[in-house]
């Protein structure tokens, strides 16, 4: 078993590389982003709340999202161990989850950094649609279905944008992540836990690296 997180600003292609590890290694994905996105159309109050946050880019109180987490992590672990997408994301969240590996007996045993450049970042993150029935991860010109409009994995053909993916709120998703997050590069570096991987590559050679990084 091997829990990891993974590190990357808006568009490095974290979603994507989680979801070919659940699929290859039965490994289970803990996406922040994904939990937000479910509580908002979940008509609750703190849905209500955080969708005006999310649309305009900006992160969400460190509060509810450890209280996400805290909520998904079980002493029983996953047999394939967590994949933390998107989280932490701020130095406290970073201590919240260290405190929260510590009671549930679970190592975090790598962090790896998906590198990307930031005018790529743009490219992908306004090209990015997802399937409305299964999430799988598609881009106008990098990774298209095969037959337009329907979904390779489950033959959805309700395609879906994202509110937050539009070239305002990606400047303030960047902004948020080069001074709230970025510093985890350093931090986990400094504990000795940090790999990294170049997130311009192809998918399937990222997913390579990552396989090195896991394997090793
Ligand atoms: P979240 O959902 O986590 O979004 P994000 O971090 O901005 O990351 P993205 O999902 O945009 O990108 P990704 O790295 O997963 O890229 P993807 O694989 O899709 O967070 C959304 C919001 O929720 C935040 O702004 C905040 O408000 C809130 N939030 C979430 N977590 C929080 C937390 N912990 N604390 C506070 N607030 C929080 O790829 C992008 C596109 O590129 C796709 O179209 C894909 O097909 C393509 N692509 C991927 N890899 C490649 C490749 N190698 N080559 C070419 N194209 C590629």
């Amino acid at each position: 078993m091997t829990n990891i997180i993974l590190l990357g600003p808006p568009g490095a292609g974290k979603g994507t590389q989680a979801k070919r590890l659940v699929e290859e290694r039965g490994m289970v994905q803990l996406s922040t982003g994904d939990m937000l996105r479910e509580a908002r159309t979940s008509g609750t109050e703190m849905g209500r709340k955080v969708a005006a946050v999310m649309d305009a880019g900006h992160l969400v109180t460190d509060d509810i999202v450890v209280g996400l987490i805290e909520e998904k992590l079980t002493h029983g672990a996953a047999a394939g161990g967590y994949i933390f997408d998107g989280f932490p994301r701020t130095l406290k969240q970073a201590d919240a989850l260290g405190a929260l590996m510590a009671r549930i007996g679970q190592p975090l045993d790598a962090v790896i950094e998906l590198r990307v450049d930031d005018e790529a970042l743009k490219q992908r993150i306004v090209g990015r649609f997802t399937c409305g029935n299964c999430g799988a991860v598609y881009h106008d010109m990098n990774h298209p279905p095969k037959v337009s409009g329907t979904c390779d994995a489950c033959g959805g053909t309700a395609m879906k944008r994202r509110a937050d993916d539009t070239e305002e709120a990606l400047r303030t998703r960047m902004l948020a992540y080069y001074r709230d997050t970025s510093p985890l590069v350093g931090y986990y570096y400094a504990k000795g836990q940090l790999a990294t991987v170049d997130g311009l590559a192809e998918m399937d050679a990222v997913s390579a690296a990552l396989a090195k990084v896991l394997d090793t």
